[in-house]
């Protein structure tokens, strides 16, 4: 049942649980992470990072998330990742997407807010509600992490904006961490309170389940994982036996090891029986 981003982290914020967002990348990624939410009567977001769009291959992707959404009975919703500028946006727009993110995190502040606020409107002619990053979430493997985003400027950010869903950094970042990560998460908080809108944290790959639980308590609505959707399936296919040369026979374990992810995510955000 396809729904927009909006709708599903407004829920999730109301009722006090995350919404599990998924990086998936292909065929058996969307069939893993459909399988989950299927299963757990759970809401869901399949999202899609910028880099395919750019590249051409988003377009193939997308026909797959929206059939698999059409046929889940619960609600979800397909979301651009990280858009960064308007190639991406009007490709992912064009190809059916209810959502959409535009990174502008590291340009300053006041063109943050300009670009985030002419896709807002560009957006918004067609329907579809747009998350913001403000404070940038880096990868892991930065040498100095940005700072955590600021409140005063989260709450101008979102009045001036219009963004339906808020990014923010509060010490995670993107990929394998070294070390266990930890979250600032009385910032979270009074983002949270401050701006009244949804917040998202990135790079869920590795933090701590207490802390996501404490960062979903603190006003967190939207949680994406994507490194770890990766190694799940990447692990399981360098385990499948050579003597399977069928594809379909071949991708059977990797789904289930994506489901089985996915499932551990729904659970630990809260959101299953939530559909
Ligand atoms: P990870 O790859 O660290 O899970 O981060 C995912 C993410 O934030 C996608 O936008
Ligand atoms: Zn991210």
């Amino acid at each position: 049942m396809l729904c927009n981003l909006k709708e599903l982290v407004d829920a999730a914020k109301k009722e006090g649980y995350g919404v599990p967002a998924f990086n998936v990348y292909n065929l058996e990624t969307v069939m893993g992470v459909a399988a989950a939410a299927k299963e757990l009567k759970a809401p869901v977001i399949f999202q899609v990072y910028s880099r395919l769009f750019e590249q051409g291959t988003g377009e193939y992707l997308a026909p797959v998330i929206l059939e698999a959404i059409r046929r889940l009975p619960v609600p979800a919703a397909f979301h651009l990742d990280h858009g960064s500028g308007e190639l991406a946006v009007m490709r992912a727009l064009r190809a059916g997407a209810s959502g959409i993110m535009i990174d502008a995190s590291l340009k300053p502040l006041e063109e943050n807010i300009q670009t985030t606020k002419q896709v807002v409107a560009q957006c918004d002619a067609v329907g579809v509600p747009v998350e913001g990053e403000l404070g940038h979430i880096g990868s892991t493997k930065d040498a100095n992490p940005s700072s955590f985003t600021e409140v005063e400027e989260a709450v101008r950010y979102v009045e001036e904006t219009g963004v339906a869903a808020l990014a923010v950094m509060i010490g995670t970042a993107h990929g394998k961490y070294k070390q266990a990560p930890s979250l600032n998460i009385g910032r979270a908080e009074e983002i949270s309170r401050a701006a009244g809108i949804p917040l998202v944290l990135h790079g869920g790959s590795g933090v701590p389940d207490d802390q996501v639980r404490a960062a979903v308590r603190a006003g967190i609505a939207k949680v994406n994982f994507g490194t770890d959707v990766c190694c799940s399936f990447l692990d399981s296919v360098f385990g499948v036996s050579r003597d399977i040369i069928a594809l379909d026979l071949f991708m059977k374990e990797p789904v289930e090891a994506v489901k089985r992810f996915a499932m551990e995510k729904i659970r630990l955000l809260g959101a299953d029986g939530h559909a």
